[in-house]
């Protein structure tokens, strides 16, 4: 089913890493589009960040429900994730809701070595709980419990470039964030009805992004890092603004995505229709071609004694043939 997601119908929203950087971001760019009867659910360790996070999205807009859950994603597990939505949804008016909308933001860059020293088997246990486990089943207990109440579904996974081709001492990072891509993919071919988007929001100025040029191993990579920094980085904003500019882009994409096996036949239909028309049409041509007697009756020279050379101005409709006149002239 296609769907443009209408910004302006109440939601029900989940952001994870809500309290600083792209997930703030978003939170609070959402929350200037939103119905205002619409819900965000704000979640990251940082009580404090996401306290800010709130204040921020109340500015725009002091009817906007906005709940905040303080919770270690690299910790957590499948019941705290449902106790989280089962409190959520017994304390809010679900009433009318028709999108359901989470963002699997939260993220950390992990281990910035090159991949012969990520010998740590704790270090790389701690990087999958966060940044795929959690998002699996995180995703799962939102697909379960917002389903029922929201008509349609929308899923965001944050991504990176750094998951689709190899970065030096970006191995742990990368290699989730490619496992992440792909879960989602096979979301999307599983669940036709919800819309999955994976977002890559280019080198945006955030902690983490600092993170890199500070902690990275490889000199190249913190180089390039800081040459990026001081020319195409992007500010949260920025790239929070190019998702609603590829909206219609992405409604596009999934209408064909979503047409792709009926686009074809449909248009084959309609050629054979076309077809049929035209052979109907050539059909009526070759039936009552137009054609002058002057140029059946011309084998006869002008001026031999026949009087005909008047008839080739002669525009009246018994100047005009059918082919089978014609023949039966010829014959
Ligand atoms: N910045 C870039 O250039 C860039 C490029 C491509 C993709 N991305 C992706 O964008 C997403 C956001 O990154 P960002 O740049 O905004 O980074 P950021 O400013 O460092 O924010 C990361 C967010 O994740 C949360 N988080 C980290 N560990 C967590 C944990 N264990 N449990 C719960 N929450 C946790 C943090 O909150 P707490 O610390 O309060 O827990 C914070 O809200 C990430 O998925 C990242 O991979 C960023």
């Amino acid at each position: 089913m296609a769907c443009r997601v209408d910004f302006n119908k109440k939601s029900i929203v989940f952001i994870t890493g809500a309290s600083k950087g792209i997930g703030r971001t978003i939170a609070v760019e959402l929350s200037r589009n939103l119905d205002q009867n619409s819900i965000f659910v704000l979640i990251a360790r940082s009580e404090t960040g996401l306290e800010e996070t709130k204040s921020q999205i109340l500015e725009v807009d002091k009817s906007i429900t906005v709940q905040t859950y303080v919770m270690d994603l690299s910790k957590s597990d499948l019941d705290d994730y449902n106790r989280v939505f089962d409190k959520v949804l017994s304390s809010v008016d679900t009433a009318g809701i028709e999108f359901g909308l989470i963002f699997h933001n939260a993220g950390h860059v992990g281990t910035l070595k090159q991949t012969t020293d990520l010998t740590d088997l704790k270090a790389w246990r701690e990087y999958y709980d966060l940044n795929l486990f959690s998002v699996a089943l995180l995703n799962n207990a939102f697909i379960k419990h917002v389903r029922p109440i929201a008509p349609q579904l929308l899923v965001v996974n944050i991504t990176s470039l750094c998951g689709r081709s190899p970065t030096v001492n970006l191995a742990m990072y990368g290699s989730a964030k490619a496992a992440r891509e792909l879960f989602f993919k096979v979301l999307a071919v599983e669940e036709p009805k919800v819309i999955v988007l994976n977002y890559s929001p280019g080198p945006v100025d955030t902690e983490m992004f600092e993170s890199i040029i500070k902690d990275a191993q490889s000199e190249v990579l913190k180089k390039s890092f800081e040459e990026v920094k001081k020319s195409t980085v992007l500010t949260t904003t920025q790239t929070i603004h190019l998702v609603y500019a590829m909206s219609p882009l992405i409604f596009l994409l999934k209408l064909g995505w979503d047409c792709r096996y009926r686009l074809p036949l449909l248009i084959t239909i309609g050629f054979m229709l076309l077809d049929v028309r035209m052979q109907l049409d050539i059909n009526v041509q070759t039936r009552r071609i137009p054609r002058r007697r002057a140029l059946n009756q011309g084998l006869h020279h002008p001026g031999d004694g026949n009087d005909n050379d008047d008839v080739s101005d002669d525009r009246s409709d018994d100047s005009w043939t059918t082919i089978e006149e014609d023949e039966e002239a010829i014959y």
